[in-house]
């Protein structure tokens, strides 16, 4: 008689160490008595592909990967689904009958906290200005349209990389000059800071939302400090703020619940655990 077998799964980056999402998972199998094991996994770039195709005879059930795979790893995927072929990066990979389907939950994590934090916020009543247009805007991007939002403002230090986005996302998003960055907020109902400005170790945010409209939300994804320049701004003009630990927490809902079959809570306790030193 042969036992069941313990379903893993984990993260692939490059480094990989500062990595959250182990201790995540690891609150969730722990909390809910699922049999599974969730594991850091530093993988460089040259050894992702022979590493994805070895997981699955290795009892994994899928994986999440973060930086710098996120883009490569959709031309190894079987199947990709719709959000991750917009946002042009995955983040959730899916092992299932001897294929790789590849998903990107980035955008839901965003949205889903706005929602759980903000339950009164309406994404259609007007503009949101986001800054910045690297990586992480992408899937705020995307995760702002599907939601409703009816026109995205969108500003970066290199305007050719908002420029891109703009092309890629189409009409809803106008670019702004960086230098001008404040006009993005006029009026906006939603405010983003997708850039590093604010992060540890980084310059902080110093551009004033004074313009914004009354009642908007502001939300940043640097989670490191937790209240960031960002959001010590927006609360000075009166605006309603929900920090970024909320967007890793709910982007790895879909995961786990595809792996594991259970879609987990995100709660206060789960934050204590991911905050802890
Ligand atoms: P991520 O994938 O996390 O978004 P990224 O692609 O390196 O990381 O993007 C970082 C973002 O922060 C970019 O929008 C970057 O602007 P540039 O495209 O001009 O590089 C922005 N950023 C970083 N440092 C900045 C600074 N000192 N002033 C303004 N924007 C900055």
């Amino acid at each position: 008689m042969s036992a069941d077998p313990i379903p893993l799964a984990g993260v692939i980056g490059w480094p990989i160490w500062h990595s959250k999402s182990p201790r995540v998972h690891g609150y969730w199998l722990n909390f809910l008595g699922i049999k599974g094991h969730y594991i850091p996994m530093n993988v460089a770039p040259e050894d992702l592909e022979t590493v994805l195709h070895s997981l699955p005879k290795a009892g994994f059930v899928g994986c999440n990967v973060t930086i710098p795979h996120k883009e490569a790893v959709l031309a190894l995927a079987d199947e990709v689904s719709d959000r991750a072929a917009r946002v042009g990066a995955a983040n959730t990979l899916v092992f299932k009958d001897g294929k790789i389907h590849a998903d990107n939950t980035d955008g839901y994590g965003f949205i889903a906290n706005l929602k759980q934090n903000a339950p009164d916020w309406q994404p259609d009543a007007g503009p949101a200005a986001v800054f910045g247009a690297g990586g992480a805007a992408r899937g705020v991007i995307d995760g702002l349209l599907t939601a409703g939002v009816p026109e995205i403002r969108l500003t970066n230090r290199t305007r050719e990389r908002a420029e891109a986005l703009a092309e890629h996302f189409g009409d809803k998003v106008t670019v702004i000059a960086w230098d001008r960055a404040e006009i993005a907020a006029e009026g906006a109902n939603t405010l983003v800071n997708t850039t590093s400005l604010g992060m540890e170790g980084q310059p902080p945010f110093t551009l004033s939302l004074a313009g914004a409209a009354k009642g908007a939300l502001a939300t940043d994804i640097v989670y490191v400090p937790l209240d960031t320049p960002f959001l010590i701004e927006a609360r000075k003009q009166g605006l309603e703020t929900v920090d970024g630990l909320g967007m890793l927490l709910h982007q790895a809902v879909p995961g786990f619940n595809a792996w594991f079959g259970t879609s987990p809570a995100v709660d206060a306790a789960l934050r204590d655990v991911v905050l802890a030193p």
